[in-house]
C-alpha cells in the first residue's frame, strides 16, 4: 500500500515534456481504473462464494451436532450405490442401506470402517489410528478357561496368581508391606504345556481389563507401525487400569538378532525397543501387569530379561507322570468313557507327552470309538490313539529330516 503520492513511482522520466507527462499519467489512470473494476468483480464473486460456504458450514455443523448426540457403532462400508451406502455392522453382521451427505460420500469407499449412529447414519469414517485401537480392543473378550482346566503345573499357577492376580486385586497389601509388586512375568517352556491357557485363566479370574496380543501381530511391514501398536497397547492399558497385557509368543519381536528369521529387520528391532521402553516406564504407570509367553526362551534377546522388565521368569515344563494323569482326567471330563479306564497307566504310557499331546490323544481315542460305532471310549481306544499319534510324529520327524 502506498500512503503518500511521493512513494508512487511515476510513469515518466523527470525530463519529459509536460504533454508527455500528462499522456503517461492518463494512460496509467486508465489501467488503474480497469484493474479496479476487475478487483470489484472478484470481490463480488468471493462474497457470493463466501455466503455459499457459510451456509454449507451451518448446515454441516447442524448435521454434525445431530449425529453426535447418540452413541456410535462401528460398521464397514460394503458398497456405494445410487440408492445409498450399504454398510455391515460389526457385532451383529447385519447389513443396512443408509443415506450419506455428498461430502461424506466423497470421503468413503468400500472396506472403510465407519462410525454409525443409532439410526445407522454414517457419522464419520474412522482413520487408521482408531483402526489399530479397535483391533487391539477386539481381542479383549474374556476367554472361558479356568485354573481347574489346567493340570500338572500347580506351582506355576500359584506363582502367576501371586504375581499378577494378587497385586491387582489387593494393591494395598503390597503397599502395607512396603514392596513393589512385580510388573511382569514371562512364561517359558516347550510348546503345548499350557502357557497360553494359564494367561487366559488369569483373564477369566480377574476383573482387570485383559488385553491380548500375539507377538506376530506386532510384526508389521511398515516402518514405525509395530512400535506404534506397542504404544497403543500400553496406552489402551493405561486408559483401562487395572489391566493385564498378555503378549503371547513374544519371541516374534524379541528374538536375538542373530537367530531371528527376520534378523536385520530394523522394524522388528524398533518394535522391541518400544516394548522395552514401555516396560521400563512401568513403575509410574499404575495398575498394569504384563504377562508374556514363549516356546523359545533360548532365542530371546537378553535385553528383555534385564532386571525391572520381567521380574519373574516362570518355567512351564512338560508334565510329570502325576501331571499327565491329571491332564488325562481333565480332558476326559466331558467324554463318555468306560468305567475301567486306568488313568495312571495312561500317564505312564504317554511318557514325554505335553498337555497338548494328551488332548490330541483323548480326541483321537474318541475318534476310534466313533469309527467303531461305540459311544463309550475304552482303554484300548486310548492305546490305539497313542500309537497312532506316535507314528504320525515319527513320520513328521522323518519328513523333517529329509526336507
Ligand atoms: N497343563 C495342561 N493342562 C490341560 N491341558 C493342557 C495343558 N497344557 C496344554 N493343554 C492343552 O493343549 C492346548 C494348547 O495349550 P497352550 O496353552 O496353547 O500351550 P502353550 O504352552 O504352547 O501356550 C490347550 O488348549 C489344552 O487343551
Ligand atoms: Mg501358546
Amino acid at each position: 500500500m502506498t500512503d503518500t503520492v511521493d512513494e508512487v513511482e511515476l510513469p515518466y522520466d523527470e525530463d519529459a515534456s509536460q504533454q508527455e507527462k500528462i499522456e503517461a499519467l492518463q494512460e496509467r489512470l486508465e489501467i488503474l481504473e480497469a484493474q479496479n473494476e476487475e478487483m470489484r468483480d472478484k470481490l463480488l464473486d468471493a462474497n457470493a462464494e463466501n455466503n455459499k460456504y457459510q451456509q454449507k458450514l451451518e448446515r454441516l455443523t447442524h448435521e454434525n451436532k445431530k449425529l453426535k448426540q447418540s452413541p456410535l457403532f462401528v460398521a464397514t462400508v460394503q458398497e456405494l450405490t445410487d440408492e445409498g451406502v450399504i454398510i455391515k455392522q460389526h457385532g451383529n453382521n447385519q447389513e443396512a442401506l443408509t443415506e450419506v451427505t455428498e461430502e461424506m460420500r466423497e470421503d468413503i469407499e468400500p472396506d472403510d470402517r465407519v462410525a454409525v449412529n443409532n439410526s445407522l447414519s454414517i457419522v464419520k469414517s474412522l482413520d487408521d489410528e482408531t483402526d489399530v485401537r479397535a483391533r487391539v480392543m477386539q481381542v479383549d473378550s474374556s476367554p472361558d478357561v479356568t485354573y481347574s482346566d489346567i493340570g500338572g503345573i500347580a506351582d506355576q499357577i500359584e506363582e502367576v496368581r501371586e504375581t499378577v492376580e494378587m497385586p491387582l486385586e489387593n494393591p494395598g497389601m503390597f503397599e502395607d508391606v512396603g514392596i513393589t509388586p512385580p510388573s511382569g512375568v514371562l512364561l517359558h517352556g516347550p510348546p503345548g504345556t499350557g502357557k497360553t491357557m494359564l494367561a487366559k485363566a488369569v483373564a477369566n479370574q480377574t476383573d482387570a481389563t485383559f488385553i491380548k496380543m500375539a507377538g506376530s501381530e506386532l510384526v508389521h511391514k511398515f516402518i514405525g507401525e509395530g512400535a506404534k501398536l506397542v504404544r497403543d497397547l500400553f496406552e489402551l492399558a493405561r486408559q483401562h487400569e487395572p489391566a493385564v497385557i498378555f503378549i503371547d509368543e513374544i519371541d516374534a519381536i524379541a528374538a536375538k538378532r542373530t537367530e531371528s528369521k527376520t534378523s536385520g529387520d530394523a522394524e522388528v528391532q524398533r518394535t522391541m525397543m518400544q516394548l522395552l521402553s514401555e516396560m521400563d516406564g512401568f513403575e509410574d504407570r499404575g495398575e498394569i501387569r504384563i504377562i508374556a509367553a514363549t516356546n523359545r526362551f533360548d532365542m530371546l534377546d537378553r535385553a528383555i530379561l534385564r532386571p525391572g522388565r520381567f521380574d519373574r521368569l516362570i518355567e512351564v515344563p512338560k508334565p510329570d507322570e502325576a501331571g499327565r494323569e491329571q491332564i488325562f482326567k481333565i480332558h476326559t471330563r466331558d467324554m463318555s468313557v468306560d468305567d475301567d479306564i486306568d488313568y495312571a497307566a495312561l500317564a505312564e504310557m504317554a511318557d514325554d507327552a505335553s498337555g497338548a499331546d494328551i488332548k490330541a490323544i483323548c480326541t483321537e481315542a474318541g475318534m476310534f470309538a466313533i469309527r467303531d460305532d461305540r459311544t463309550d471310549v475304552t482303554m484300548s481306544d486310548f492305546e490305539n490313539a497313542y500309537e497312532k499319534i506316535q507314528d504320525e510324529e515319527e513320520d513328521e520327524d522323518v519328513s523333517k529330516t529329509f526336507a
